[in-house]
């Protein structure tokens, strides 16, 4: 792990590729091999009762527990976020819903900030709310979590950055805040990646992801992970074990091979979100852009202060109606038209007609959703072309 000062596995790069991996692996596998196993079994009763009594360690006991390749992906993203332990779901929202119930108390309340992803707030609204948990949705900044927190606040759930206006919440405040009042930090840190930001680092106490995006990269899998302490993860894990939501072996493989590349990925999506958002800002049919690596981004600051790069996210208005954004839409020919992010493919889409289609345009503009705002998830192409197809695509409006 890295926080141990003499692994050899120091750099994001190395950590990606060899963390969490046994050097010997059955029958002399150069890859973690898929282990397609439901249950582990025992050779003798003695070696049974050795492990019920703890004085066999051992992780394999039967797969809702444990899995040899989904132990091996947990390490290696413990690994990366700097934490002790995490935890691989099958969805990013198994990994948050599972995280809030394991956490939340009898009688305790609960701070969410308003632009969390929006399953995530639904899940508050519609779950929480009908078993009687208090819940607040509060502005994404410190002193609106300030003035939410009351004495039986449990949890502050964060995200940053969001979608899709690309907020940057000031994480040294919030955790201040958060030991303060003995209150425990979640954050997903989705958009960010620990390539560009380390929240356990600042004192955070619960990483989440949803591996779906930029870890797995490819487009290709479902998956959510948790990391932090021993302690609260093994909360965490005792819930998840009830609930059943845990990643299949098929899928950790992928991850697994996905993170592979994980700091190369997110060198190139970087450069390439910071040169689309630079080109995007001085088109003349843009009106406005928002990429946290822009300096007219209300929270570049911030995001300079605590991130290493700015991921891939870009959203812009265009000087246009709705339809207009269709056009402009329709007429890219590199990027597909599709939800998420985070994979080596570029895709873009028109948030009034994606996540927020059954919305009005009264309702729209109530949650700060504009009409004219495109969102574009860059991949891994060249700068260059991605450029030169935005470009004719801005013409045909
Ligand atoms: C920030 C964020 N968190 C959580 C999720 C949920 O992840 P999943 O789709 O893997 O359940 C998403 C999905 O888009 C997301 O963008």
């Amino acid at each position: 792990m890295s926080s141990n000062e003499n692994s050899p596995l120091k750099g994001m790069s190395t950590r990606s590729v060899h963390a969490g991996e046994q050097r010997d692996k059955p029958q002399h596998s150069l890859t973690t091999p898929v282990v397609f196993s439901s249950t582990f079994t025992f050779p003798e009763t003695e070696a049974l009762v050795a492990f019920m009594e703890g004085r066999e360690e051992r992780v394999e006991e039967y797969g809702r527990y444990g899995n040899p390749t989904r132990n091996a992906v947990e390490a290696k993203l413990a690994a990366l976020e700097n934490g002790q332990a995490a935890l691989l779901f099958s969805s990013g929202m198994a990994a948050a819903t599972t995280t809030l119930l394991a956490l939340w108390q009898k009688g305790s309340h609960v701070i969410f900030t308003n632009d969390c992803y929006r399953k995530t707030r639904q899940f508050a609204n519609e779950v929480l709310g009908k078993f009687g948990i208090e819940y607040d949705l509060v502005a994404p900044n410190a002193d609106a979590i300030e003035a939410a927190i009351r004495p039986e606040t449990s949890i502050i759930f964060t995200e940053s950055p969001t979608n899709p206006y690309m907020n940057v919440i000031d994480l040294v405040k919030v955790v201040a805040l958060a030991e303060k009042h003995q209150i425990k930090t979640v954050i997903d840190s989705t958009f960010a990646t620990p390539y560009n930001q380390l929240p356990l680092d600042f004192g955070v106490d619960i990483v989440i992801h949803s591996a779906t995006k930029y870890l797995g990269g490819h487009n290709d899998l479902m998956a959510g992970c948790v990391v932090g302490r021993h302690g609260i993860v093994g909360l965490i894990k005792d819930l998840q074990s009830m609930l059943g939501s845990v990643a299949d072996p098929m899928s950790c493989y992928l991850l697994a091979r996905g993170l592979k590349t994980f700091a190369l990925r997110m060198k190139q999506q970087n450069e390439n979100g910071q040169k689309i958002a630079e080109f995007l800002e001085s088109h003349p049919k843009v009106l406005r852009t928002y990429y946290p690596g822009l300096p007219s981004h209300p929270d570049h600051e911030i995001a300079t202060q605590q991130m290493r790069g700015f991921g891939s996210v870009v959203s812009f208005e265009i000087d246009g109606t709705i339809e207009d954004g269709s056009t402009f839409v329709d007429a890219t020919q590199i990027p597909y038209i599709a939800p998420s992010l985070g994979g080596v493919e570029s895709l873009i889409e028109q948030p009034a007609l994606m996540s927020f289609f059954e919305l009005t345009a009264e309702q729209l503009e109530g949650v700060g959703i504009k009409q004219n705002l495109i969102r574009m998830a860059v991949g891994i192409e060249d700068a260059e072309d991605l450029i030169a197809d935005l470009n004719q695509a801005l013409a045909c409006i």
